[in-house]
């Protein structure tokens, strides 16, 4: 299941999934950049990171996690969209990357009971604190789980009205949405907590809010653990059950990253999220974005031609450089994809 292409290589040909027209597939995933300022806006410390690589040919940025309540943030200088100005000056940031070449999208957070001092009172599905190194959050009544619905809903409106083309919900890494999923961190008794329909309950409607609140041409995405790695944790057979049931509320791209229910790091080589993506998209028959230490173009191609996933995410390495889609295409005999005058300046005079 491999896409199909005359293009030199599949990383740098097109990709289309519903409204979604990307370039190429080169996906900047979504890292906190600790730069906003503690109201929850951009600096122009965003626009120079964002824009500069657009300038340098991704295909698709996904913004770091952008909280949709202030006391869901993971630090006191994440992204917020909170708020309606907050919306309006993310429009800007949109505006800059869409002028550059690239396709904004915008990853919606909640930190839940993960939250660092100095961003609010933590809240979670349980009264547990997640290690001895953060506070014990509140617990969540099921009035409180509508109010959060609603922030991810009038927060993806926001995005969305913002002219962000895709929205990704973050439900990975221990995050608020994944505190639900997993059976690990969600040990309520009620309505969401318990059998994988209790604990879908809560992201499964925040999934099907922000669907009714964004515009038609808006991609719904979301991230998730593909593994918990603990036998306590779920197992890929009960994944793929949800990741169904994010396909039937209205996602329609799924980013596969892992860990984060526990507080121990998972074991990490390049390519070690590979083979999640694959069964995920194999079990959901939604495109996949893949990440992990994809930081080589081979790699990055063989992913994609071996039907791993869809698109390839390439966090540190675009950190480090962002020009290296320019590279990676360079490596794999394709056309750089960035504007015809600055490819003549990457370019050795001969
Ligand atoms: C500095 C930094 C910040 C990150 N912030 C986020 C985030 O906001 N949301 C998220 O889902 N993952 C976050 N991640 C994880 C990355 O999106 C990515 O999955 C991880 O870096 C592995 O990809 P890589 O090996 O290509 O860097 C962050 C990673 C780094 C290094």
């Amino acid at each position: 299941m491999s896409p199909q292409t005359d293009n030199p290589s599949v990383l740098f040909s097109s990709f289309t999934q519903g409204h979604l027209q990307l370039t190429n597939r080169v996906v900047l995933p979504p890292m906190c950049q600790w730069e906003a300022g503690d109201d929850g806006y951009p600096t122009a410390y965003h626009f120079a990171h964002y824009g500069s690589r657009a300038v340098g040919g991704v295909g698709m940025q996904i913004l770091e996690a952008t909280a949709v309540e202030a006391r869901g943030r993971i630090s006191p200088n994440d992204l917020g969209i909170w708020t309606d100005q907050q919306g309006e000056t993310l429009a800007k940031l949109a505006d800059c990357i869409k002028d550059l070449g690239s396709v904004p999208a915008m990853q919606l957070g909640h930190s839940g009971n993960k939250a660092r001092p100095g961003t609010g009172r933590a809240v979670g599905p349980v009264g547990e604190a997640f290690s001895d190194r953060y506070e014990a959050p509140e617990e969540l009544t099921a009035e409180g789980i509508d109010q959060v619905t609603e922030a991810f809903a009038e927060g993806a409106r926001r995005a969305s009205k913002a002219g962000f083309k895709a929205l990704e919900l973050h439900a990975a890494h221990g995050y608020l949405l994944h505190q639900f999923l997993s059976p690990i961190m969600n040990t309520r008794k009620d309505q969401f907590g318990g059998s994988t329909e209790n604990r879908l309950r809560f992201p499964l409607e925040v999934i099907r809010r922000c669907r009714e609140r964004i515009s038609d041409s808006t991609t719904l995405m979301i991230r998730v653990s593909g593994s918990e790695y603990s036998e306590r944790g779920y197992q890929m057979d009960e994944m793929i059950e949800m990741g169904q049931a994010f396909r039937d509320a209205g996602v329609e791209i799924i980013h596969v990253s892992s860990g984060g229910a526990l507080p121990v790091a998972p074991p990490v080589y390049p390519g070690y999220q590979l083979e999640l993506s694959r069964q995920l998209r194999q079990g959901t028959g939604l495109p996949t974005i893949a990440v992990g230490r994809l930081e080589t173009p081979e790699l990055a191609e063989f992913a994609l031609r071996e039907g791993y996933c869809d698109l390839v995410a390439v966090g540190r390495a675009l950190m480090r450089d962002p020009n290296w889609a320019v590279g990676a295409a360079l490596t794999l005999g394709d056309v750089p994809p960035v504007s015809d005058n600055l490819n003549k300046l990457f370019m050795p005079k001969t």
